[in-house]
């Protein structure tokens, strides 16, 4: 089994990188495979209304210059996804929201990739716009067939500088407990 962590910052090893590989360690120590793609390593254009993903049914979309192919596919052969962005004026980053509108036609031209995988929404905030970053990631992520894995609260964890959603202790809890549940849940699925 195998779960694609996104970081949808363009902050590399940030604060939602940080939050993705809290939970990657709960998924390792249960024995699960895990990658992690960072937006500051890739490009990923917003959609531009072409249709051509509607025209072809490739799985693919025909925008050839940037990542967001190579991205798609890791999703598509991901077993679970965790979908984590920054909070960038009250919700999420630009980068991470073309992510989303070109998966979105992809899959709407090609019914059923991402069916019964297993999704997680993560986002890491200075101090607003965190439930709204949440939404419009579990909006993506539930509208496409997904299982939705939760926590005890909300999926956010609060800093501003790299590295102070560590002294968020009841937010990387919620971390390590969405790692463990979306552990249970995938090897009841693929067991
Ligand atoms: C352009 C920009 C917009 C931001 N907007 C918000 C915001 O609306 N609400 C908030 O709480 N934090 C906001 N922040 C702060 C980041 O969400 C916060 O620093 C977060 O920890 C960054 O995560 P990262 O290290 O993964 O990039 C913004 C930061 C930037 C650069």
């Amino acid at each position: 089994m195998n779960v694609l962590g996104i970081n949808g910052s363009p902050r590399k090893d940030g604060n939602t990188a940080i939050l993705i590989r809290t939970i990657f360690k709960e998924l390792n120590e249960q024995g699960i495979d895990t990658e992690l793609i960072q937006f500051s390593d890739v490009t990923i254009k917003g959609c531009v209304a072409c249709g051509g993903c509607m025209i072809h049914q490739s799985k693919r979309c025909v925008i050839k210059n940037d990542d967001f192919n190579e991205c798609f596919a890791k999703m598509v052969s991901a077993d679970g996804i965790i979908l984590g962005s920054a909070v960038y004026s009250a919700d999420v980053t630009s980068q991470t929201k073309a992510l989303i509108d070109r998966a979105s036609m992809v899959l709407a031209a090609n019914k059923g990739l991402f069916k019964h995988k297993v999704g997680a929404a993560v986002v890491a905030a200075r101090r607003g716009g965190a439930m709204s970053a949440v939404d419009t990631l579990h909006h993506f992520l539930h509208s496409k067939e997904m299982f939705l894995v939760g926590s005890t609260y909300w999926n956010m964890v609060y800093g501003r500088e790299i590295g102070e959603v560590e002294q968020d202790k009841e937010g990387i809890a919620n971390m390590k407990n969405i790692g463990q549940n979306m552990a249970w849940i995938l090897k009841r699925i693929h067991s």
